[in-house]
């Protein structure tokens, strides 16, 4: 196991990573430094060639992510130094670049951030506790890390609508009739259930699951044409 700051980091013989989000006395809230910690995580999860899968999960009983580190509002860096460490650090980015699937296990809270991140891995399973909302609107903001335009991809755009400007918070059971979560289940087989989905997943060749989440992830920026286009091309390769 790796510690960093704020997260951990575990490599199993099978091929599947875990990444603990690890600051259960503030609920696991993202701040600056879990950003970093995540972007370095996320590297070597693209590098590592004994690495097929990762799980993402949160430390603690009461949450996975309840948003963004709202002690750090207004003490974050100016918007000039924001984005250039934007530039230079794109955890979304590189989080939905990774080509190894990734499965979120989500518990108790899950809120803004949360959402987000549990947004940008390719499925999520949530125990029956998990409480889902987006308050940035409420608190004056919007969504920055994905979640205005992830969002209505998953949920489609009404849903997504209605989650993003009430703020409203959802349980675990709505989450799955949303397709949000693809199971709900008891808080005590969240992880057993989430690890044994990302280990069937990732007994298939590693090629081709890049290639499959490839499709998918950039198709769903293409016209209809070009997404087929795609398609046949990566397609190819397995010729
Ligand atoms: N940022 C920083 N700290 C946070 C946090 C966040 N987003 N969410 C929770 N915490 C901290 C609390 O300040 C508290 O710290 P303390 O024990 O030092 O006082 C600790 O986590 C436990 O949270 P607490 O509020 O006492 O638990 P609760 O059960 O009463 O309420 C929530 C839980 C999730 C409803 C509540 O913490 C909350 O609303 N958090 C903010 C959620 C949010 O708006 N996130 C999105 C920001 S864009």
């Amino acid at each position: 196991m790796t510690a960093f700051a704020t997260v951990d980091y575990e490599k199993y013989a099978d091929g599947v990573a875990v990444l603990t989000l690890s600051r259960p006395e503030a609920l696991n809230a993202f701040n600056v430094q879990m950003r970093d910690d995540v972007y370095a995580v996320l590297e070597a999860v693209r590098d590592d060639r004994d690495v097929r899968g990762l799980l993402v999960r949160g430390a603690g009983d009461r949450a996975f992510c309840a948003g963004a580190d709202l002690t750090e509002f207004g003490s974050a860096p100016s918007q000039v130094i924001a984005r250039q460490v934007r530039w230079e650090r794109d955890v979304w980015g590189l989080w939905l670049s990774t080509d190894k699937p990734m499965v979120a296990a989500i518990h108790g809270y899950c809120l803004g951030s949360g959402v987000e991140i549990a947004s940008v891995c390719d499925m999520r399973v949530a125990a029956d506790n998990a409480v889902f909302g987006m308050p940035e609107v409420g608190l004056g903001l919007i969504p920055a890390a994905g979640g205005t335009q992830l969002l209505p991809r998953l949920l489609g755009p009404g849903r997504a609508l209605e989650v993003l400007l009430s703020g409203r918070r959802f349980t675990a059971g709505d989450a799955l009739r949303y397709g949000f979560i693809m199971r709900a289940v008891p808080a005590d087989v969240l992880e057993t259930t989430a690890l044994t989905l990302l280990r069937t997943v990732i007994e298939a060749p590693s090629t081709a699951l890049a290639a499959a989440k490839r499709a998918v992830r950039e198709g769903l920026d293409l016209p209809l044409a070009q997404g087929l286009a795609l398609e046949l091309r990566l397609a190819s390769q397995f010729a």
